[in-house]
């Protein structure tokens, strides 16, 4: 990850960071998708026109420029992001599901913590073309401004752009590069992503993850499975009954091979990502699977008790500050349906935290534990006395309330 692109240094930790955040971030796309997109939406303000009435504590139909000056002294935020977050009356009045007749868009609380920032990303012409912004956009998001304004313009795209191939050829098969708007990368093409292993020092978890050639084709496979940490995806799915783990979630899934896996097992997995020095999520969708753009902070945009199974493999890990994690476990367990499964596939961090910080904020969660295996990470040297956690963990299928 040596990108020029970035404008400071990054430190291992960072790096990894950023693969991280880089993994889960596809959420808010979908998130924002569905709630403006829902028919429910249309037909509930359309059902409650007819009880239209007056209630002294609606809020007033307008959030003003005084209100985001009194959270942050900001002066001059850009006009569009105050067309977007501004508070909107309901065509129809009030409406009882919103308990208001306003709509306030939402945009992530720190997004008026980056004045200058929100400012160039909300300046374009209304109806023309975006600016070719990747970059700025996900450190904005990164930063907690998530999920982004939504911007009236078409965003950047490749001039030449062609069809994936058809599935299912497209499952293994590297996209073709006009498939990409690479302004936002070191690399150019595929072919560059592919060998950036043999020139890039220094670690990072994701760096041979483009060759489909290389360690993607045996991952969670018997072929891979090289100890008692690396579970295989068959031995995880014979846990429950069979049929039963449908749909779920791949929190930073990197190239998203965990979830074509599971589609060749009749399996739905979306997998999050972030675009850190690679177009992933471009990526995941030429594979024909679901990339989600979210990053590890944000509420995870999935009701509660709906998935059959969360996966995280070394992004979930001790990079993340505690107390954010303790919330992420959390999310994780509220999404699961009772009895579903959180498979913690190589959490790391060091061998004393897990002992006295990470194993009790796990515990704390309340899930059994199925499978919970503790193993040494030695990639970067044993003298950093770097640990693995591999667990299995199921929401209890009764009483998990
Ligand atoms: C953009 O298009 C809408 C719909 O046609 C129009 O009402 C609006 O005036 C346009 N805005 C600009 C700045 O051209
Ligand atoms: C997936 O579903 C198809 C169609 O129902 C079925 O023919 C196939 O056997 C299933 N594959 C697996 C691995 O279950």
């Amino acid at each position: 990850m040596n990108s020029p692109n970035r404008h400071k240094p990054r430190s291992l930790s960072t790096n990894l960071f950023l693969v991280i955040l880089l993994s889960t971030n596809l959420l808010t796309f979908l998130l924002s998708t569905t709630f403006y997109s829902s028919c429910n939406l249309t037909s509930s303000v359309l059902a409650a026109t007819g009880r239209t009435t007056s209630t002294n504590y609606v809020p007033s139909t307008t959030i003003s420029r005084d209100e985001f000056k009194r959270s942050d002294a900001t002066e001059d935020l850009p006009p569009e992001f105050l067309a977007f977050t501004s508070g909107q009356p309901l065509p129809y009045g009030f409406n009882t599901n919103f308990d208001s007749d306003t709509i306030f868009p939402p945009v992530g609380s720190s997004c008026t913590r980056f004045p200058d920032d929100l400012r160039h990303f909300m300046t374009y012409s209304v109806n023309g073309s975006c600016p070719d912004d990747e970059l700025l956009a996900q450190k904005l998001l990164l930063r907690g401004c998530e999920p982004l304004p939504r911007r009236r313009c078409r965003p950047a795209a490749p001039p030449n752009y062609v069809e994936p191939f058809p599935y299912p050829t497209c499952i293994w098969t590297t996209p073709l590069d006009n498939s990409v708007v690479w302004t936002a990368y070191t690399c150019k093409n595929y072919n560059c992503l592919i060998n950036r292993k043999h020139r890039q020092k220094g670690f990072d978890d994701c760096k041979d993850c483009f060759d489909l050639e290389g360690r993607e084709k045996s991952r969670w496979t018997a072929t891979e499975s090289h100890g008692s940490l690396d579970f295989t995806i068959d031995e995880v799915l014979a846990t429950k009954p069979p049929g039963t783990i449908r749909i779920g979630l791949d929190i930073g899934g990197g190239v998203a091979t965990f979830a074509v896996r599971m589609m060749q097992r009749n399996i739905t997995i979306v997998t999050s990502s972030m675009n850190l020095n690679g177009p992933f999520n471009s990526f995941i969708a030429s594979r024909g699977v679901v990339p989600l753009y979210i990053s590890i902070s944000q509420r995870l945009p999935f009701f509660d008790n709906t998935l059959d199974i969360v996966h995280s493999m070394h992004v979930l890990s001790n990079w993340i500050p505690t107390t954010l994690l303790h919330f992420l476990l959390f999310d994780v367990y509220r999404v699961l349906r009772p009895g579903g499964l959180l498979w913690l596939d190589h959490f790391f961090c060091s061998g004393d935290q897990l002992e006295k910080v990470y194993a009790p904020v796990i515990e704390s969660v309340g899930f059994n534990k199925l499978k919970w295996v503790v193993g040494r990470k030695l990639d970067r040297g044993p003298e950093l006395q770097e640990m693995y956690l591999s667990a299995l963990l199921e929401k209890p299928l009764k009483n998990s309330w």
